[in-house]
């Protein structure tokens, strides 16, 4: 089983997420209270997925993590160190990708190079292996507004990976994305990632998309958020396209969707109405 233990392919860290709350407009008159103490241990490399309602805490959990936003209590850990500032051995991903409309989609991967100060040399060799991993060498001169809004999304999941970062964090990274492209990128990504196998925390939506990918699954409750169940995938790697071929695939699902519809946020169909003419 690919996700238990440590192989000499991992190059993610590990995270600590020790009572960390958040509380927004604390000094304020008016209070609010976004996440409950959240306790989670992170191996390193392990993929990691947090799922639940809209509005529940999960980007602000992971802006947390980042160091882009104080925690009100509590401690993060990535690896030994203690987030105290923005994080910079990470690969950041949003679902509006923000890719930049003046520069080529390979010069929007090179940035890092004049951000980061990375080889140029080294990084562009890197950049044209992805590329052509992801099957985009067309694409690499192209400006984004040339590109489809999936080559767009494969685009910035290479400039994420580019700088190989021990660290990714994803939030909502395939939400303006068609099923079937969305299919392809999860697929995509699934292969970078066992590549290197970084830490993976990945927020989604779509539970199926969870199942697909991870090793672990985080299932928060609706606002304020806490952990209501932290749940280990055990389907082998690669997954296969169709999911729905691995006979444990359906319990992971039913069991999350039981939270949900448990907690209020997924409702059963009205009954039908009786007098309709
Ligand atoms: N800077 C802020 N100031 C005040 N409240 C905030 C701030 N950022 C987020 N919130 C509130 O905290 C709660 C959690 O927000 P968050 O963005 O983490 O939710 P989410 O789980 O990522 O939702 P979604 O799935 O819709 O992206 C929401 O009620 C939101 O309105
Ligand atoms: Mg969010």
């Amino acid at each position: 089983m690919m996700t238990e233990g440590k192989s000499p392919s991992v190059t993610g860290v590990p995270i600590h997420i020790r009572d960390v709350s958040k509380v927004f407009g604390e000094d304020s008159e008016k209070p609010f209270r976004a996440l409950r103490p959240i306790n989670v241990d992170i191996p390193a490399g392990q993929f990691i997925s947090v799922v639940g309602a809209s509005g529940c805490g999960k980007s602000t959990l992971m802006l947390m993590i980042a160091g882009l936003l104080e925690r009100s209590t509590g401690d993060i850990k990535i690896g030994t160190k203690s987030v105290t500032k923005p994080v910079t051995e990470v690969g950041i991903a949003f679902q509006d990708h923000l890719l930049l409309e003046f520069r080529t989609a390979f010069d929007n991967v090179m940035l890092h190079a004049d951000i980061r100060g990375i080889d140029r040399k080294e990084l562009a060799k890197r950049a044209r292996d992805l590329f052509a991993q992801l099957r985009l060498e067309h694409a690499m001169d192209k400006y984004p507004r040339q590109l489809s809004g999936g080559m767009r999304q494969r685009v910035s999941l290479i400039r994420t990976l580019v700088h190989e970062p021990s660290l990714i964090l994803m939030d909502e990274p395939f939400g303006a994305l068609d099923a079937l492209t969305r299919l392809q990128v999860r697929m995509d990504l699934e292969s970078l990632w066992l590549r290197r196998r970084p830490t993976v925390v990945f927020i989604t939506h779509s539970v199926e998309e969870a199942v697909g990918l991870s090793d672990r699954i985080l299932v928060m409750s609706p606002s304020p958020g806490e952990v209501v169940d932290d749940i280990e995938v055990h389907l082998p790697r690669p997954r296969p396209i169709v999911l729905g071929d691995a006979p444990e695939f359906a319990g992971y699902v039913d069991r999350i969707h039981r939270h949900f519809e448990r907690l209020g946020v997924l409702h059963g169909a009205p009954l039908p109405h009786t007098n309709v003419a």
